[in-house]
């Protein structure tokens, strides 16, 4: 087993981000997905990001090529067998995600650490799929990966102190910063910000503003780099709608109840960004 060897599951926006902080802090990384399709589309965001990087001179271009040349795509989970680390970055959804975990455990060594980037999921259900539960944390990541210095380290019932050591060691490795929370639904960061966003939705819905005034209103008055708005275009508003079912079934409480626009939205397709279309339109990347 290799520390220096880094899987990552999921190459997209979440597990590209990852990828492309791992590379960059030089660790060896293996992205993978299920097509050359999805694996292509991660690389490419991630070669675009670097070339911003090189272009306002925060990289040189011989760093970005080493970097590229440490992520190695795939679709075959043998080539994960090395890996120290495995971060799971795929769809938030549970079935989907044990099946993730199950496939993980099969091919890495016993010592290697199993982490897994949900949103919103309980990292102590997600570490009892394992036969190994201990070695499983939770590795939260804030979207955009490379800009965002916050990992939120959740620890499951079942975390060792050991795989928790391990993670802090990853965290400063890759340059972010680490807080560590217990598991619960939604952790601490998603439990506070989700709840804010999904309101402004319920505002836009009763027709208090329209979706400009409402994303003025909590940049300039909350000093928020972004609107609640346009930050549930960019966090997905599928992710967004996931996170706030998580809270209304994990804690049984009206408060959470997800805006019905939301729900509507989603059903709709229009997913944010990363679909061209959410609160706002986009064109190009
Ligand atoms: N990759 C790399 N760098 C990026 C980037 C990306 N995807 N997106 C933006 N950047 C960089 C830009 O290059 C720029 O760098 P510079 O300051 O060196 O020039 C810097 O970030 C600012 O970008 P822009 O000037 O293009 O645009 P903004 O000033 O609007 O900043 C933003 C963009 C950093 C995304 C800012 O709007 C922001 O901080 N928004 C809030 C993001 C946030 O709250 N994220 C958490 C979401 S919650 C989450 O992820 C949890 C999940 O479970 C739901």
């Amino acid at each position: 087993m290799n520390r220096q060897h880094v899987g990552v599951i999921g190459a997209g926006t979440m597990g590209n981000g990852i990828a492309q902080v791992c590379a960059l802090a030089g660790l060896d990384v293996t992205m993978l997905d299920v097509s050359d399709e999805a694996l292509g589309r991660g690389i490419s965001t991630i070669t675009a990001s670097l070339d911003r990087l090189v272009k306002k001179q925060k990289l040189r271009a011989e760093d970005k090529d080493l970097a590229l040349a440490r992520i190695r795509p795939t679709v075959s989970y043998q080539d994960l067998r090395s890996a120290g680390l495995v971060v799971e970055a795929a769809t938030e959804r549970l079935d989907i995600k044990l099946r993730i975990l199950r496939d993980i455990e099969s091919v890495v060594s016993d010592e290697a650490v199993i982490a897994t980037n949900t949103s919103s999921i309980s990292i102590t259900q997600l570490a009892a799929v394992l036969n190994r539960p201990d070695r499983c944390i939770g590795m939260h990541f804030f979207n955009p990966v490379p800009v965002m210095e916050l990992l939120e380290l959740i620890r499951g019932l079942q975390t060792s102190d050991l795989a928790h050591e391990q993670a802090l060691v990853f965290a400063r490795a890759i340059g972010k910063s680490a807080i560590t929370v217990r598991n619960s639904p939604g952790f601490v960061v998603n439990r506070i910000l989700c709840p804010m966003i999904n309101e402004a939705i319920y505002v836009l819905q009763d027709g208090l503003a329209s979706a400009e005034e409402i994303d003025v209103g909590m940049k300039l008055g909350c000093n928020h780099p972004i609107g609640p708005l346009a930050l549930s275009d960019l966090i997905g508003l599928d992710t967004m709608l996931a996170v706030m079912q998580v809270f209304h079934e994990g804690f049984g409480d009206p408060k959470y109840r997800p805006a019905p626009l939301l729900k509507e939205m989603v059903d709709a397709g229009r997913l944010g960004r990363k679909t061209g279309h959410g609160f706002y339109t986009y064109s190009g990347r």
